[in-house]
């Protein structure tokens, strides 16, 4: 509730007008019967006035006229109200997504928050939105209608109502069976959709390991399903408008032999009866509604639940309440015994202590999966250490803020990730760099020929997370993307695993003649790449296994020795 009353709030003026309407509406509804009710006894007494005929015609018209106009009324206010508390919610839910770390996306899959985003959304539109009005109308109408059939002729009125019970259950039940059949029509559909998406992305592999018709049958597979759920749900939609029909005819039925009685013994006008039949045709709504809304409801109160949970999970990464000042020059950078598990079980990095001086270059090489990306990423406080602390310039990184830290560290992603916009847009992502100073970060990364030999240069556009360009490309713009502000940080995750050794040459020479006094992270297993830096960390399994100078190491580590030498060796067959 808490959630839903601000947009109540909000739009309080469109939703009191869009209940005036609605009760006006209401109103005119019950006087219908009453006009045709006296023009019926004017008839049966034979004393057909033409005049007075015409007149209560023209009545009924207006009235039909007006209830069409604030009937559309009504809707377009509350149901615009509606859609509003929906824009809303899914406004809030995605600002919140985006403030939970990554360590909740390792835990909860997409589809999932996907799923609140649109069909709980949608169930607590229903409910809260339509429904509550909805009840409010049911009620007001319904109570009205008995009121005045009670009034009319109290027995013939209960008489009418004798299967009203059946009726309510009927809808009730068959409701919630709707409903259940809807779910899961709709996880199948979720299946199907994220099949199907699937195999547009792995479109390659597929045909390179002809896969195709694997494929199609399991999405054959996966549409039967949907398709059988559907008819589930459509069998018992088709049950219950007949039902509904079969209920209220049986007591028309009931009116009409009983109230015919009544007529011919003088103790009813045909007028009352006719009205009478009119008020059990209006009261259809209500009967069908109140099934129905019982069961959005209960859906709509799930659905709300589950998007609290998500609204409720807080991230593990916040700002603390009194971060301290950013540290405004050096960017001192030291790791002190730090160890970290993704999922406390076994550690994925143990007891590392580096300490990296400002404006130094550190090298960090090891055999893949021994967590140097992880180490990266806690330096990023995307997660944070289980065990020991980071310091920058001597304040624990846990004690910043985290949009603060990182706005002083700039990041090259192992795995380059692209937006399908242009390559400027995915190079500058929203900030700004004059003409020169971009160029210079382009040639840099060694991109100026790249971007010369595309039909539009900086504005072509990259396809779908960047599919229209190489691997090396991606690498490249990622580079770049990470070389336009200069931040005092730099990481560089494995930038040159996908260049040849003389370009890979040329951008490392490039990077670190641009970003001189910057305090930067190389990882690499290009051994090369590492030489100039001012010290190099061999990780192996989590722990750092050797330390020193490229020299040093040489000397000390028959690990890095005989890597090197293997790729000396190669470097000299390929040129
Ligand atoms: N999100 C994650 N959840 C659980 N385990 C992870 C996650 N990311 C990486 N790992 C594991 O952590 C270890 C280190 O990964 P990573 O830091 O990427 O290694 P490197 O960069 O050295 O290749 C690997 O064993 C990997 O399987
Ligand atoms: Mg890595």
């Amino acid at each position: 509730m808490k959630l839903i009353l601000p947009y109540f709030r909000q739009f309080k003026v469109q939703i009191l007008l869009g209940m005036v309407c609605m009760i006006i509406v209401d109103g005119a509804q019950l006087i219908v019967p009453q006009i045709v009710k006296s023009a019926v006894d004017v008839l049966a007494s034979d004393s057909l006035d033409r005049a007075m005929l015409v007149q209560q015609c023209i009545f009924i018209a207006g009235l039909g006229v007006v209830m069409t106009v604030l009937r559309y009324v009504w809707r377009i206010l509350l149901m615009g109200s509606a859609r509003n508390l929906e824009k809303g919610i899914r406004n809030q839910l995605f600002a919140h997504a985006m403030t939970l770390d990554p360590a909740f996306y390792d835990r909860v899959k997409t589809g999932d928050i996907m799923a609140h985003a649109t069909s709980d959304i949608n169930h607590v539109r229903m409910a809260f939105g339509f429904g509550i009005i909805v009840l409010v109308d049911t009620l007001l109408l319904g109570g009205a209608i008995l009121a005045i059939m009670i009034w009319t002729h109290p027995k013939l009125t209960a008489m009418a109502l004798i299967p009203m019970p059946a009726l309510i259950f009927f809808t009730r039940y068959l409701g919630k069976k709707m409903h259940d059949f809807h779910t899961t029509a709709q996880e199948s559909f979720s299946q199907l959709t994220e099949m199907i998406r699937e195999s547009f992305f792995g479109i390659r592999i597929i045909k390179v390991f002809n896969f195709e018709s694997l494929v199609s049958e399991r999405v054959d597979h996966a549409a039967t399903d949907y398709y059988k759920k559907n008819l589930k749900r459509a069998v018992v939609t088709a049950l219950l408008r007949p039902l509904l029909g079969f209920f209220f005819n049986i007591s028309s039925l009931v009116i009409l032999v009983y109230g015919g009685i009544l007529v011919i013994r003088n103790a009813l006008t045909p007028g009352e009866l006719v009205a009478f039949l009119q008020y059990l045709g209006l009261l259809a709504w209500p009967v069908i509604a109140i099934g129905w809304m019982t069961n959005l409801f209960q859906r709509g109160l799930s659905s709300l639940r589950r998007i609290n949970t998500l609204l409720e999970s807080q991230p593990r990464i916040s700002c603390p309440d009194n971060p301290a000042p950013m540290p405004l020059l050096n960017r001192h950078i030291q790791f002190s015994h730090t160890g970290f598990s993704y999922d406390d079980s076994a550690p994925v990095l143990s007891d590392i202590s580096l300490n990296v001086p400002a404006g130094s270059r550190v090298g960090i090489t090891g055999p893949p999966g021994t967590g140097k990306t992880t180490l990266m990423y806690l330096l990023l406080r995307l997660y944070d250490p289980t065990s020991g602390e980071i310091r920058l310039d001597n304040i624990p990184t846990t004690g910043l803020d985290p949009d603060a830290l990182r706005s002083s560290i700039a990041l090259m992603p192992q795995e380059p990730f692209l937006f399908s916009t242009t390559i400027k847009d995915n190079i500058l992502m929203g900030r700004h760099l004059d003409a020169r100073n971009l160029d210079r970060v382009i040639q840099t990364c060694d991109l100026t020929d790249t971007l010369a030999g595309m039909p539009e240069g900086l504005d072509t556009r990259v396809g779908e997370r960047g599919v229209t360009l190489s691997g090396g490309q991606k690498q490249r713009l990622a580079l770049a993307r990470a070389l336009v502000e200069k931040k005092p940080v730099l990481i560089l995750d494995d930038p040159v695993s996908q260049l040849d050794t003389r370009t890979a040459r040329r951008v490392i020479a490039g990077i670190y003649n641009l970003t001189q006094g910057t305090t930067c992270f190389i990882i690499s297993h290009r051994l090369s790449a590492l030489a100039a830096c001012d010290k190099i960390y061999i990780l192996e399994n989590g722990r750092i296994q050797a330390q020193g100078s490229h020299s040093d190491l040489l000397l000390t580590s028959r690990y890095y020795r005989d890597a090197f030498a293997v790729q000396q060796f190669e470097a000299t067959n390929e040129t």
